[in-house]
């Protein structure tokens, strides 16, 4: 079916920001594998089929000529360069020799002997709020904390996370690889701060070069030098995919659960009274109002998905954000529900592409909320409006304001 039978609801639209859910259950109850025009792709939105997407191996994710095709033309004479490449955009084997390299750095392991110099920051950056008051929560805690834990193992310098993050939120509006429905000056932008921070990790590679550093970039460097395992390009390709992949996503997990939390009142009064369901409230946080709401792939061959035929060379968009309110698939999607039983939710995605960074995501979501709650017993929404950033994909809150 093609998306005009129902009206073609527009899809990324401005209308859709504020609550994009009840589109994606239109979409859904049409036809979950949806032809739209606009797009020139399939929208695929149940839970069944955007969970074997991921994992199916006849979908590329080999996305970058897309990219560049779409940027160059909406904007002549910008060149993508090819350090824009990184394994996200890569399938097997380029893409497993470059995850290998850098896996190792974000196992659950490695991750949980980080909870203590995590709880040190929030800590700091919550010390300065006094009670009774109120905060913007985006500001003082979901923005700072995501781009400190990551510049810290990157090897980046404190001094200079302020600009760090700023690049990132530049860059960020590209990552999801669909520049057509974006402001041209946001495009721009983007691809300049690229270089920019390519230019920077350069010096700092430079700067530690053969030195004893534990950081990721000097390892990055080091498994370059020692030849073969990767190129230069993709030594600045993993390093930006690092910085940004998981800088606004946990921003918009804390920011994105907080909200969906203090707007339930019974479910913030539960966890008060257990906070050991910070756990599982964190599942449902990332189910309820994913902070990645979709991904692309390319079909390598012609195929079917849920019994449509997909054409070699079509796109695919896999709704992950719809795949997680599926009402086949978790019951009462709508509802917020922190001990929700069986929540295998798709926020992270599924198959090879699995996030790197889940398990520091979860980390820092969990600290994030159970630090807010035992701070600030009497934590409440304030009354500033609630508006989203100018960003589909990423999804996530331009403010947050708390009384405390
Ligand atoms: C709540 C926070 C986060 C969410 C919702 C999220 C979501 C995702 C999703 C959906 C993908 C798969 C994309 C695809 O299949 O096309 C992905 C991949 C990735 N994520 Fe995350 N992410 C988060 C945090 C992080 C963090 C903290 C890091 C690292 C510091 C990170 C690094 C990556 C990397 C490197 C990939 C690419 C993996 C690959 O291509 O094999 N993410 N993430």
């Amino acid at each position: 079916m093609t998306s005009e039978a129902i009206g073609g609801p527009k899809l990324f639209g401005p209308e859709m920001l504020a609550d994009p859910y009840p589109v994606y259950h239109t979409l859904r109850a049409a036809d979950p594998v949806l032809w739209v025009p606009t797009l020139d792709a399939w929208v695929v939105t149940s839970y069944e089929a955007v969970s074997a997407g991921l994992r199916d191996a006849r979908l590329s994710s080999q996305r970058f000529d897309r990219i560049r095709g779409r940027a160059e033309s909406k904007l002549p004479g910008t060149t993508v360069d090819p350090s824009m490449r990184s394994m996200i955009h890569m399938d097997p084997p380029d893409h497993s020799r470059l995850r290998s390299l850098v896996v190792k750095a974000f196992t659950p392991r490695v991750v949980d002997a980080m909870e203590g110099r995590i709880q040190g920051m929030i800590d700091g950056f919550l010390s300065g709020i006094t009670c009774p008051g109120r905060m913007d929560v985006m500001d003082v805690l979901a923005y700072p904390l995501p781009v400190t834990v990551i510049a810290e193992m990157l090897g980046v310098s404190p001094e200079d996370r302020h600009r760090f993050k700023t690049w990132s939120d530049e860059i960020s509006v590209i990552l999801s690889g669909d520049v057509a429905g974006l402001p041209e000056a946001e495009v721009k932008r983007a691809f300049d701060a690229r270089h920019e921070l390519v230019d920077y990790f350069r010096s700092v590679v430079a700067r530690n070069r053969g030195g004893p550093g534990t950081d990721l970039l000097t390892a990055l460097a080091r498994a370059e030098d020692e030849g073969g395992r990767l190129s230069e390009d993709e030594l600045y390709s993993t390093a930006v995919l690092l910085l940004i992949a998981g800088n606004e996503t946990t921003t918009n997990l804390i920011g994105n659960g907080l909200l969906a939390l203090l707007s339930h009142p019974d479910q913030l009064e539960r966890l008060k009274g257990d906070p050991t369901l910070v756990t599982s409230a964190v599942e449902e946080m990332l189910r309820y109002d994913s902070p990645v709401q979709m991904t692309t792939r390319m079909a390598k061959v012609d195929l079917e998905i849920h019994g449509t035929a997909i054409k070699q060379g079509q796109w695919v968009f896999l709704m992950i954000a719809a795949a997680n309110r599926d009402p086949a698939r978790f019951p009462d999607p709508d509802r917020f529900d922190i001990t929700r039983a069986d929540n295998e939710q798709i926020a992270f995605g599924a198959g090879p592409h699995f996030c790197l960074g889940a398990s520091l995501a979860r980390l820092e979501g969990q600290l994030a909320i159970r630090s807010l709650l035992s701070r600030f017993p009497d934590l409440k929404l304030g009354t500033g409006a609630i508006e989203h950033r100018n960003n589909f994909n990423l999804r996530g809150l331009k403010s947050l304001d708390v009384v405390v």
